[in-house]
């Protein structure tokens, strides 16, 4: 038996279990400036020094824009069911709202080639690229972009009806609302709380308005959203640091998923941050707990708090564990026991696709060969996670990894690799990874036995 092959009684061996890659447009696209592609918030705020690690930009990434027929030969090739990608907003409409045809046609080409190889097609529509003349007006501080979201969606919804299986209307609000608006890690960059609360409230509207749009265009296809979620874990017995790790978890998981599955904003969170509770405007929760087909589910690490001493949380990270590096911990018990949690506070909780987890290692190539140990028992574990979800009755139809390919990371830019597949960006040369090589052989083991 290798170092990844699932063992005899996992779920993964069932053939409808659906494993596949994801990655994202801004990440892995680059050509900023081709096909009337207009300028996103991560265009901007990646030229501000000190922004991203080494002042990298997306500009170039993987080059995909261009090199997109041999990715997918590539994908194919490992045998890979499901591809998960996302289309630069800015990329197929103009800043008065008309379509850009050259962008959409790249898409269209790009969806059509993946359905003829067979792949299922996961498609998020909001990967964090805000198209910057948006922003300019407020951005997701202004309502009126729920309502431009709507109709971009719409437009996307008749553009490329068919061609995709599953549709995902943003990726990770928590990221864009948190680290966008709250701390001013990613883009747009500003930083205060009321500001968070706030955009999060418009990005769960545009997901909201975007539902029954998709639902109207292209019937056949699943809809759903992409959360990232957390694991906290109290650092000690005491009810106060109890306390502190079910806070932790209301704002990283149950700020999106209340909403969502509920029609709520959890009240906890308000005590956590008092003072920031979002403009809601009447039927504004009825839209954003609009049902879903399906949940995507992201999963990266844990984070161990302790009380802060008043309503919060503080992190105590622990000593001896193994962490990435991005100095995340592996901790795959964290994804086991937050589904299991999720089935039984959410009694509407839709099927779930875990669609991303994964890790960054310093890969390099050696002989031509790219060994990542670490990733190939991290990827073993999560899935042996997920198995146990499963086998504990929580209804998960398929696994991302991510990524299909080192990308471009956002603040941490081209240092941390996340590929199964290694990209050399003085060369654009791609070298599959001994995690990526380890998959293929497991499907096509399961593909094998039919
Ligand atoms: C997630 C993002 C994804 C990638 C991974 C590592 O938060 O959705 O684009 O950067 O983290």
């Amino acid at each position: 038996m290798d170092p990844f092959t699932p063992p005899a009684d996992s779920s993964l061996w069932c053939k409808n279990f659906l494993l596949g890659a994801a990655t994202a447009s801004y990440q892995i696209e680059g050509a900023v400036n081709e096909d009337g592609r207009l300028p996103s918030i991560w265009d901007t705020f990646s030229a501000v020094p000190g922004k991203v690690l080494a002042g990298d930009t997306g500009a170039v990434a993987c080059d995909h824009y261009h090199r997109w027929e041999a990715d997918i030969e590539m994908l194919a090739g490992l045998g890979l069911e499901g591809y998960r990608l996302s289309i630069a907003w800015p990329r197929v409409m103009d800043a008065a709202g008309a379509p850009n045809r050259k962008g959409l046609d790249f898409y269209k080409r790009l969806l059509n080639r993946l359905k003829e190889k067979g792949i299922t097609t996961f498609v998020t529509l909001y990967h964090w690229d805000l198209p910057q003349h948006l922003e300019d007006r407020g951005g997701w501080l202004n309502r009126e972009t729920a309502y431009r979201f709507a109709d971009y969606v719409d437009l996307m919804g008749r553009e490329l009806a068919g061609t995709v299986d599953a549709w995902a209307t943003l990726n990770e609000p928590w990221c864009s609302a948190y680290l966008g608006y709250g701390n001013g890690h990613h883009a747009p960059g500003l930083a205060n709380q009321r500001f968070a609360t706030q955009a999060m409230h418009h990005l769960l509207l545009a997901h909201g308005l975007a539902m029954p749009v998709l639902r109207a265009n292209d019937p056949a296809s699943q809809k759903g959203i992409v959360a990232n979620i957390g694991r906290g874990t109290p650092n000690s017995d005491s009810a106060a640091d109890r306390r502190a790790a079910h806070r932790f978890e209301v704002q990283h998981n149950a700020w999106i998923l209340d909403p969502l599955l509920k029609g709520t904003y959890p009240q906890d969170l308000f005590e956590l941050w008092p003072g920031t509770e979002p403009l809601v405007l009447d039927g504004d929760m009825r839209i954003i707990a609009s049902p879903l087909d399906f949940l995507g589910i992201n999963y990266y690490f844990r984070t161990n708090v302790a009380s802060d001493g008043a309503q919060g949380f503080r992190d105590v990270p622990l000593e001896g564990v193994e962490r990435t590096q991005m100095g995340w911990e592996v901790y795959p018990d964290g994804l086991r026991d937050l589904l299991i949690g999720f089935k039984d506070t959410y009694e509407n909780l839709p099927p779930i696709y875990i669609t991303e987890n994964g890790m960054a290692s310093d890969d390099e190539v050696i002989d031509g060969r790219v060994d990542d140990p670490q990733r190939i028992s991290f990827l073993k574990r999560h899935l042996a996670a997920v198995d146990g979800a499963i086998k504990a009755g929580v209804d998960i139809r398929g696994y991302f990894l991510w990524s299909l390919m080192d990308n471009f990371e956002w603040a941490f830019g081209y240092e941390r690799r996340f590929g199964v597949v290694h990209v050399d960006y003085s060369t654009q040369k791609r070298t599959v990874k001994r995690s990526a090589e380890l998959v293929a052989k497991f499907l096509k083991e399961r593909r094998e036995r039919g």
